[in-house]
């Protein structure tokens, strides 16, 4: 990990620019393609209402489920596979962000997108996760591989006014306390934009999260 100034977005919202080195991104990139193209494969989920995501999903440790808005241990909305588990290294990443973020995480889920050039994710929240976790504002730590993500950060209202965060290839953005319920999406990954040595077209973006409060994350001195 490289040593980086963390940049407040806003309480609670803490953005880490360039925390992964390339030769980190790239382990996670081949990681990440392995695990897309995998015995239990990622697919384009079709959520409650009809409408296809512009992305193609893979969920680790749990599964989030596009239909029912809430999470199970098989794809039960797809083909009733059982979620691969959350490997120990994608574990310690995000120990580590959401520490130098200044926020404990003992992620048990991982929801990996993999968006084609130019694609995008509507605003929402992130709030399928157990109550428990949510009103302790335990983080979403999300990392950004491959190109460019034109982020969209509102807050708590959906008519709230939205930034535009551009999110590059190893940066990690960090989202609990009062941010943990603001709205976000992507309007656009730009095409192009991912470091050459990634030989990769597209982003992944991986988001983290801690459901389950059984092991109470320990306090970041
Ligand atoms: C998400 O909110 O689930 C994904 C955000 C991103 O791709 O940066
Ligand atoms: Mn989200």
């Amino acid at each position: 990990m490289t040593s980086i100034q963390p940049a407040r977005i806003g309480e609670g919202a803490v953005l880490l620019r360039g925390y992964l080195s390339l030769a980190e991104q790239r382990e996670l990139v081949d990681a990440c393609r392995l695990l897309v193209d995998g015995p239990v494969p990622a697919y384009v989920p079709v959520v409650r209402g009809g409408g296809r995501m512009h992305v193609r999903m893979l969920c680790l440790g749990r599964h989030w489920n596009g239909k029912t808005y809430s999470y199970e241990p098989t794809r039960s909305d797809f083909d009733r596979l059982p979620v691969p588990p959350l490997p120990p290294s994608f574990l310690a990443l995000a120990r580590g962000s959401a520490a130098a973020a200044g926020m404990p995480l003992e992620a048990d889920l991982c929801i990996m997108n993999y968006y084609e050039s130019g694609g995008r994710m509507g605003l929402h929240q992130d709030k399928d996760e157990s109550a428990r976790s949510i009103a302790r504002g335990l983080p979403v730590v999300s990392v950004s591989l491959g190109d460019t993500a034109q982020f969209l950060f509102g807050g708590l209202r959906r008519r709230d006014p939205v930034e535009t965060v551009p999110l590059a290839s190893g940066d990690v953005f960090v989202f609990g306390g009062p941010a943990r319920l603001r709205y976000h999406g992507v309007s656009r990954t730009i095409p192009g934009t991912a470091p050459g040595e990634l030989g990769l077209a597209g982003r992944f973006n991986l988001t983290f999260r801690q459901y389950d409060l059984t092991s109470e994350p320990e306090p970041v001195s």
